[in-house]
């Protein structure tokens, strides 16, 4: 199997935006398309496919509640054998260094001598997939490895990502997984939600 270390930065930055014709009016643009995703995704599926491609079984670990579109449409062009869990984790401060990280939701099966993949939906401070990526490390996998879709540019991650869809700007952004209180989350597209919707909280 390969290392995909090396493809760590091959997601796309987004500048832009897109007009916004039929979209919901509390966003303030589209960053990526449906069809920039879909392909993306396929991409990275293909590519996790090729890597994994010696070896009897993949686990991958879906991350509660915002990869659950991913990991679904992940895992249906996946080619090498797999099987899927959940974990649920909850931040606290993510606006303050300290990042504390709870696990609401543990694995069914140990990871123990497994090969293992991370998926998760967004990397915004980092703490999250950090926490994670430490505590799956620590239960001794034969690999570990993450795929993510979108990543803010902003942070050090100071762990490996491994598959990466796309660089976004630093703003809030929401659909394919992603929310703001629990909504947003099955819009097709990840857009940005306008500021007067998420600050008169
Ligand atoms: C979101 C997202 C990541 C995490 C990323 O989860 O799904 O898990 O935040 O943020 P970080 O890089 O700053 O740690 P959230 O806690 O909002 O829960 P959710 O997935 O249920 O929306």
């Amino acid at each position: 199997m390969k290392s995909a270390a090396h493809r760590a930065h091959q997601g796309y930055i987004l500048v832009g935006g897109l007009p916004l014709n039929n979209v919901h009016p509390d966003l303030a643009r589209v960053l990526i398309t449906p069809e920039q995703i879909q392909q993306r995704v396929k991409e990275m599926a293909d590519q996790i496919s090729r890597d994994f491609n010696q070896i009897s079984r993949l686990y991958i670990v879906g991350i509660l509640k915002g990869a659950f579109i991913l990991l679904a449409d992940l895992t249906r062009e996946l080619s090498v054998p797999h099987t899927v869990d959940f974990m649920a984790l909850s931040s606290y401060g993510k606006t303050t260094e300290s990042g504390a990280v709870r696990i609401l939701m543990d694995l069914r099966e140990p990871v123990e001598g497994q090969h293992v993949l991370i998926v998760e939906d967004i990397i915004d401070t980092g703490h999250t997939l950090r926490y994670l990526y430490h505590i799956l490390k620590g239960r001794q996998p034969t690999s570990l490895h993450t795929c993510v879709l979108v990543r803010k540019t902003r942070q050090n991650l100071e762990i490996p990502l491994d598959y990466l869809g796309f660089e976004i700007p630093d703003v809030w952004v929401v659909g394919y997984g992603l929310d703001y209180a629990d909504r947003y989350r099955t819009l097709p597209y990840v857009a940005e939600l306008k500021k007067e919707i998420y600050s008169q909280d």
